[in-house]
């Protein structure tokens, strides 16, 4: 059996990461693609990344390219293509400059890759992947956002080294847009199974969903660009959920059709990730002030869309 193609649309920061935990885990050939001003990098990346298996004993292939025709037939894209953020500026002030690139992606998307399972992570990250879906009428099952993972994550970590245990033992769930008013849901917060807050103060608690919130730009703050790791392997826990049907349960951005009370909008929100793509969205019940919380988080990612949809 072949092994499965992985194409990354943009090798640039998140992309050379996506690749190089693809090649440790053997997931699948990969595709570095960038822009023809770009090709360089790309190929760089690919031949350095195929020199560090002959260390690692990795097989997969990694190649580079700035021709979408070498894209034919992934089985999955992660996108990252567009501009990061600066210390300054909000994941939505880059809506000019990216909507343009994720529409070209998508024209290219649907045509060389009509059957990926396709991962959007370029920001406004429910914006880009709202257009995304919207422009190559791809199902919605095959076309999800990473946010959700990552954010996830983020908090799963303060609070791990809040409470002094490992990071395996926390488990969390961060819904809504993928902006400084996502919405950490406390009800479902646990240390193994033990409720967050018989654990860590509320105050303590506060700080570390305050902390959360801003994960993304404390980062651009230290290294003036946005972060890397992280955002790869909230992709990477995706791809491999698809790839090896393993039926994951994760925050992912998925178009809603009236769970959780919304329509017509790409929102973080539960869902089971296998074999199908996004096989099913979860919709728990939250507490009045988590759903207060959505509301108002829904409401920022509607303004963005709606900026996407008035641009022509
Ligand atoms: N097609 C393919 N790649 C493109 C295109 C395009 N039309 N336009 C730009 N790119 C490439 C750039 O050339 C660059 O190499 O996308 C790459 C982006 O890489 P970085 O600038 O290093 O940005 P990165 O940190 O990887 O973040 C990418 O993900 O998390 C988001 O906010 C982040 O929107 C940003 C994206």
């Amino acid at each position: 059996m072949a092994r499965k193609k992985i194409a990354l649309i943009g090798a640039g920061n998140i992309g050379g990461e996506l690749a190089n935990q693809l090649v440790q885990k053997q997931l699948g050939d990969v595709v570095l693609f960038d822009i023809p001003q770009k090709e360089g990098v790309a190929k760089g990346k690919a031949l350095d990344l195929e020199q560090a298996s002959a260390l690692s004993g990795a097989d997969a292939k990694v190649s580079g390219t700035s021709n979408w025709a070498d894209v034919a037939g992934a089985d999955v894209l992660i996108i990252t293509a567009g501009i990061p953020r600066k210390p300054g500026q909000s994941r939505d002030d880059l809506v000019a400059s990216n909507l343009p690139i994720i529409r070209d992606v998508a024209d290219n998307a649907k045509k060389f890759a009509p059957n990926a399972f396709s991962i959007v992570v370029s920001n406004p990250l429910d914006a880009m992947v709202y257009e995304f879906q919207r422009r190559t009428g791809f199902p919605s099952a095959k076309v999800a956002g990473m946010a959700g993972a990552l954010d996830s994550a983020r908090y799963q970590l303060f609070l791990a080294r809040e409470a002094g245990v490992s990071v395996k033992d926390v488990r969390t769930l961060v819904l809504g847009g993928h902006g400084d008013d996502m919405v950490p849901i406390a009800s479902a917060t646990t240390i193994n199974g033990i409720p967050v807050d018989r654990l860590i103060s509320k105050e303590k608690l506060d700080a570390i969903i305050a902390r959360t919130r801003t994960g993304g730009g404390e980062i651009v703050t230290l290294m003036g660009t946005s972060a890397y790791y992280a955002p790869a392997a909230g992709a990477i826990a995706m791809a491999e959920a698809y790839l090896l049907d393993q039926k994951r349960l994760l925050a992912a951005a998925t178009l809603l059709s009236g769970q959780y009370g919304y329509k017509d909008l790409y929102l973080g929100v539960p869902v089971v990730i296998g074999g199908g793509g996004v096989e099913k969205i979860v919709d728990i019940s939250l507490t009045g002030d988590e759903k207060a919380a959505l509301e108002k988080s829904a409401a920022s990612v509607r303004k963005v869309v709606d900026v996407v949809k008035s641009v022509a």
